[in-house]
């Protein structure tokens, strides 16, 4: 049983960077619980690779562009938000901080960009539209009973969330070697507040008691028809989370969906899976513009918001960082990574010559 995150707090006041909040929250958090945020499947090569990817590109910087007040606001679906920079799905946030969700929301909301519940959230749908008037996503991962599946959306739907995000990578949970050896589990105290269950029923096969929890409520044989159901059952543009490929791609805006996550889970999943920035290039091209593409996974600085964007992202979602910036700080702490990324994003758009995002293109980056 991993502990009860603790209520100590540190200021991320010496934070520069978004990096700074990672050894911040180790200093705060439990390590089972520290493990279970950083961690990733297996080598953890995916994990790296993320970042990696991003380190390989430089830019090709424009002169005398004027560019000193770049406009960062940029539109996704109909919905304008004041940065290109989104806060992803991710369970349990309230192991990070007693606030959990509400803080996070209330910290993407402030900053004019979107929160992404997700189905395995310590808050409920309900409690958290209640927390912020932002924008809203809901994730959601498709439950083995389809009469589930259907209340959450109907859920989100009622609570003014306005898009849903259909995760498509974690039919079962990676093998995260760090969790395995820990014995990670919900932390006494913990829900998943969207489950009648509330918790356990994990009778499913899994190498730790958390990634059984996990299986039990996941489709494992989850397919294009689940899908197709989907974008019929509801009036939400639904964003497929977890493509990288073109054939897949296509397949998804073939039925129906109306955005593209361009993800590897955080390197959670899939090891030796090819890193978010590798496989953009061919997904933007096999949707040519039809769709929104964002993209997640190492995403850290301003720069690789621009790098991303450059090779034909619409816009990028943060997870870890916004995590451990919760963990030290909670609303606050968010609020403040966020202003972070955008101070970098603004300064970098300068000195690139972009004065809108959509100055950004591939002729701006050379790969080393
Ligand atoms: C602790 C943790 C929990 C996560 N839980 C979910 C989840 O419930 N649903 C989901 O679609 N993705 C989940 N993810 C993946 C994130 O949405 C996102 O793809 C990933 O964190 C992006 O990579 P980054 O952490 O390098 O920014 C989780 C990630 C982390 C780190």
């Amino acid at each position: 049983m991993a502990e009860a995150p603790p209520h100590r707090r540190t200021s991320p006041a010496a934070a520069l960077k978004l990096e700074d909040f990672d050894p911040a929250a180790r200093g705060v958090l439990p390590q089972g619980i520290y493990d279970y945020i950083a961690g990733g499947a297996e080598d953890e090569a995916t994990l790296r690779g993320n970042r990696e990817a991003f380190a390989r590109y430089r830019f090709r910087f424009k002169i005398l562009a004027s560019a000193d007040r770049p406009d960062l606001n940029h539109d996704v679906l109909g919905q304008r938000f004041t940065m290109p920079v989104h806060l992803a799905p991710t369970a349990i946030q309230r192991m990070a901080h007693p606030d959990g969700e509400a803080a996070a929301y209330q910290a993407a909301s402030d900053a004019g960009i979107a929160y992404c519940l997700s189905t395995l959230s310590s808050l409920s749908i309900e409690d958290v539209a209640a927390a912020a008037t932002g924008a809203r996503w809901f994730q959601l991962y498709m439950h083995p009973e389809r009469a589930i599946s259907t209340a959450f959306v109907e859920r989100a739907v009622d609570a003014g969330y306005s898009a849903i995000l259909l995760t498509v990578d974690l039919t079962r949970t990676g093998r995260r070697e760090r969790d395995i050896r820990n014995g990670f589990s919900l932390p006494e105290g913990l829900l998943y507040a969207n489950l009648e269950s509330g918790r356990r029923a994990a009778t499913a096969d899994g190498p730790d008691p958390f990634a059984r929890n996990v299986n039990a409520n996941t489709n494992a044989a989850l397919g294009w028809g689940d899908l197709e159901w989907l974008v019929a059952k509801t009036s939400l543009p639904v964003i497929v989370k977890g493509v990288v490929r073109a054939d897949d791609a296509r397949h998804a805006v073939d039925a129906g969906a109306r955005g593209l996550i361009v993800s590897n889970h955080g390197g959670r999943q899939l090891d030796y899976a090819i890193a978010s920035l590798d496989a953009l290039p061919e997904v933007v091209q096999a949707v040519s513009g039809e769709v929104p593409v964002l993209l997640d996974g190492g995403v850290r600085r301003g720069t690789d918001v621009l790098k991303a964007l450059c090779l034909g992202a619409s816009g990028v979602l943060i997870g870890r960082p916004y995590l451990y910036a919760l963990a030290v700080g909670g609303a606050d702490g968010v609020r403040g990574m966020l202003e972070m990324l955008r101070e970098e994003i603004t300064l970098s758009m300068s000195l690139l010559g972009a004065r809108r995002l959509t100055d950004l293109n591939p002729d701006l980056l050379t790969r080393i």
